[in-house]
């Protein structure tokens, strides 16, 4: 990874990806934010050197507008997720985040670089990891989870967004490669010690907590941090934030 990538960045209005603009800029990466509404970026962020805010509606850019703003760049963080209001999980685009990755995963195909992109994909803990390869969850908490994807587009849309990277692009694929990073239960506050896990942590009815500046700068180390993308390349880490026997055990360790 260069000095100072370049990363394309979805969602960044949010309330994680604010925090992935506060993560990338403090290390001296270049972010290309496509946002609706630039006014929804906070003025302090706003003037943050390095960063490129693009006026745009994601899904209506024609192929050629989008392959102009992944060209040069090293990387891609979504954080997109769908409004909490009754028009944002139950009206158009049901699939925004699915949508999204596949449009560009091919704007990158398009454009063709010369080393492969590095494509973070915030989702949730709801998404499954293919191929048996989670912590099985139990009978229960099974059929509440198709419950809520039969019932609600975000869930179905976040396992979709997943399954576009996790079906369609090869472990070795020369211009692509992804992680895709499962939070629980997001927290306002400061980063603080977090760990990551292959599979699932916690119960969806007893949930792990993450602040969402952890998550930020989790998505800023593998984006920056050749050494931590490899560790995590091709996988869905779960991230939560250290509980409190935890550290105490580190300290003594
Ligand atoms: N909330 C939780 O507790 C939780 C827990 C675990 C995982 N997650 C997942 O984490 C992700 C991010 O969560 P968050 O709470 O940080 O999200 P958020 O604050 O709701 O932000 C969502 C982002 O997506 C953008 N967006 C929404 N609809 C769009 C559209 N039609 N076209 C273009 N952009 C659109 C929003 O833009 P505007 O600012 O313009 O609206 C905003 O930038 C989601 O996928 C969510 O499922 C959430």
């Amino acid at each position: 990874m260069s000095e100072r990538p370049t990363v394309l960045l979805l969602g960044g209005t949010g309330r994680t990806g604010r925090r992935v603009i506060d993560e990338l800029t403090r290390r001296g990466a270049r972010v290309r934010a496509i946002v609706r509404s630039k006014e929804r970026l906070p003025a302090e962020l706003r003037a943050r050197p390095g960063l490129e805010v693009i006026e745009a509606s994601l899904l209506a850019l024609g192929a050629a507008e989008l392959e102009q703003h992944v060209r040069g760049c090293d990387a891609v963080v979504s954080c997109l997720g769908h409004v909490m209001s009754w028009r944002g999980i139950f009206g158009a685009p049901r699939d925004l985040v699915a949508q999204a990755v596949a449009r560009v995963r091919d704007a990158v195909r398009a454009v063709g670089p010369d080393r492969p992109v590095r494509f973070v994909l915030m989702t949730s803990v709801s998404v499954n990891r293919p191929g048996g390869l989670d912590t099985r969850r139990g009978a229960f908490e099974r059929g509440f989870v198709a419950v809520l994807r039969a019932l609600l587009p975000p869930p179905r849309d976040n396992q979709a967004a997943a399954d576009v990277l996790f079906e369609t692009v090869g472990a070795d694929d020369p211009q692509l490669e992804w992680v895709v990073v499962r939070p629980d239960s997001l927290l306002e506050g400061d980063a603080c010690a977090y760990t990551l896990h292959e599979g699932l942590v916690d119960s969806l009815f007893s949930p792990g907590q993450t602040t969402m500046q952890n998550i930020g700068r989790f998505a800023a180390e593998l984006v920056t941090d050749d050494a931590c993308w490899a560790r995590w390349r091709g996988r869905m880490p779960v991230i939560v934030n250290q509980r409190v026997p935890e550290l105490a055990s580190h300290a003594t360790a």
